[in-house]
């Protein structure tokens, strides 16, 4: 037994070793593409970073600063062969005109050990993405949005009501932000999704708080490492219970579908929402229901929308609390809304421009998603303006830092300076193609994209119309990224000051 684990131990390392230091030797300088020089042992390089996943789109952004004049840089990932792409055209040539050769993410995601997350779009391939991209860009027509305008008009008044409890006798509180708009968040999908209270707004702990589910499902662990076992590894995927989100998860989405299945069943109308939606695209012709395929649109809903929108709102409220000038125009926008809609309806929240304009110089400032990683499927030759010229052959890793370019001095006139006029509706067209990417692009761009706005807008018009943002010295800056979250957390989080505003701003 002894004698096997160690043999078998010896393999492991020299495989490592092997896979790590002389595999691909020179693989790069040897097509004539710059490489980035490795420091050290490339084994201590992994061991730096396989704990962490924010971690990699940061050494992402350093390799892009590093490298400026130049299309592309080749670096090891995993030991293996992988290419920094920095030219946005080289980027469209990825995302949109040679999609069918980068056409995968880097998690495909096992049904074994993912029963639900696997149909996610993002993390899913070939048929399995198709159809499930059909449903839910399905789900966020225009007409629906609509719908779901109601939704937000509810929630926005069950926040408006948290946040008066809090202050009951004060003048004014301290909050952390991403606390409050994952709460919004949250609610959003409980209502929006499931047609029920997710009880976010009620105190902590209430066991069917949606918020309290989120909480689980992005609590800051180390992504990293497991992405990178899977990456070196990939028969990891077949070991039973090596699944992305805890089990918790699952039995919360399958035990709330059937319970609001249930409830349909029993109701004598129909109703138009999205979870009506997902059952009729799941039931069969007899009348049976794939229970787990409405159960995964749904956690697809919250697992895809709800941290992206609340981080996208808490560096929003930030630079808002920073920037009184640009939240004094922004309420101004805001009451003049109300005033001509009557209320928050749809088409005033798509009609706010300067709403538009604060949300997208937040995102070219704090990129929600690191960056992307897409995998080559089918051998091709990518092309800069520097005259480099890279055969990529299939299983090739490929990085894109949006984060990167969102701050690239050769596309942004100052680029650390918040400025909502870079994104004014005049200038707008001269920002170049595919180097504002906060949503990504082409056949894999971002399906929430509007749903995510929308109702990013609803909470920062429900927010702005009766309360101002102050900046709080609780924020640490500048910001530390806990490099074990999902998506981007600054450590310590995010706070401001919340006052109610005077009568004198007009009517709340
Ligand atoms: C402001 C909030 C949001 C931001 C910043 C955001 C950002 C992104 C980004 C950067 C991607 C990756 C695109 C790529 O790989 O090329 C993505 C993918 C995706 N997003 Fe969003 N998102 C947001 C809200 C939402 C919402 C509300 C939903 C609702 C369901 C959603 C659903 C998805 C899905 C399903 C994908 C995978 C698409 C695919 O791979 O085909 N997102 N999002």
């Amino acid at each position: 037994m002894y004698l096997f684990i160690l043999v078998s131990s010896l393999v492991i390392v020299f495989y490592l070793v092997w896979n790590f230091q002389w595999r691909y030797r020179g693989y790069w300088k040897n097509q004539g593409i710059p490489e980035v020089r490795r420091k050290g042992s490339s084994l201590k390089e992994m061991v730096s970073i396989m704990w962490t996943n924010q971690g990699s789109h940061a050494k992402f952004v350093k390799m892009y600063n590093e490298n400026p004049g130049v299309s592309m840089v080749g670096f090891y990932q995993v030991g293996r062969p992988a290419l920094l792409v920095r030219e946005p055209g080289i980027i469209k040539d990825i995302m949109l005109v040679e999609f069918p050769k980068f056409r995968e993410n880097l998690d495909v995601l096992d049904p074994k050990n993912n029963r639900l997350l696997f149909r996610n779009p993002f993390f899913s391939r070939d048929h399995i993405w198709k159809n499930s991209r059909k449903r839910l860009t399905n789900a966020f027509s225009s007409s629906r949005l609509k719908t779901m305008t109601e939704d937000l008009r509810k929630i926005s008044g069950k926040m408006d009501d948290y946040l008066l409890k809090k202050l009951e006798g004060k003048r004014e509180i301290e909050l952390e932000l991403k606390d409050l708009f994952s709460r919004f968040t949250g609610e959003f999908v409980a209502n929006a999704g499931f047609g029920i209270e997710g009880y976010c707004f009620h105190g902590d702990k209430h066991p069917g708080s949606f918020h309290e589910l989120g909480k689980i499902m992005f609590a800051p662990k180390s992504y990293g490492i497991l992405d990178y076992l899977l990456q070196l590894f990939p028969v990891l995927q077949n070991i039973p219970r090596v699944s992305f989100l805890p089990e918790e998860v699952d039995r919360f989405f399958m035990r709330t579908t059937k319970g609001v299945l249930d409830m349909r069943m029993s109701e004598s109308s129909k109703r138009l929402d999205f979870f009506q939606l997902m059952l009729d695209l799941e039931s069969s012709k007899d009348g049976t229901v794939d229970v787990h395929a409405v159960a995964s649109n749904l956690l697809t809903f919250f697992f895809d929308g709800y941290e992206t929108a609340a981080i996208t709102l808490s560096f929003v409220g930030y630079h808002l609390a920073e920037h009184p000038e640009v939240q004094e125009r922004l309420r101004k926008e805001v009451k003049d809304s109300l005033s001509k809609c009557g209320s928050m309806t749809y088409e005033c929240l798509t009609e706010m421009t300067y709403m538009d304009q604060v949300i997208h110089e937040s995102l070219r400032m704090k990129t929600t998603f690191g960056g992307f990683v897409k995998i080559c499927t089918e051998s091709t030759v990518l092309k800069g303006s520097d005259g480099l010229s890279c055969r990529v052959e299939p299983g090739t890793f490929i990085a894109i830092s949006n984060t990167a370019l969102h701050k690239d001095p050769s596309y942004w006139k100052d680029p650390e300076v918040f400025d909502p006029s870079r994104f004014d509706p005049s200038v707008k067209s001269s920002i170049p193609k595919f180097t504002f990417l906060p949503f990504g692009e082409g056949p894999r761009i971002c399906i929430g994209m509007r749903v995510g706005l929308l109702s990013a807008k609803a909470a920062l018009f429900a927010i702005l119309n009766n309360y101002s943002l102050e900046p709080s010295p609780r924020t640490q800056l500048p910001f530390r990224m806990d490099t074990n979250a999902f998506m981007l957390s600054p450590i310590g989080g995010i706070w401001a000051r919340l006052k109610p505003l005077d009568k004198s701003n007009g009517p709340r």
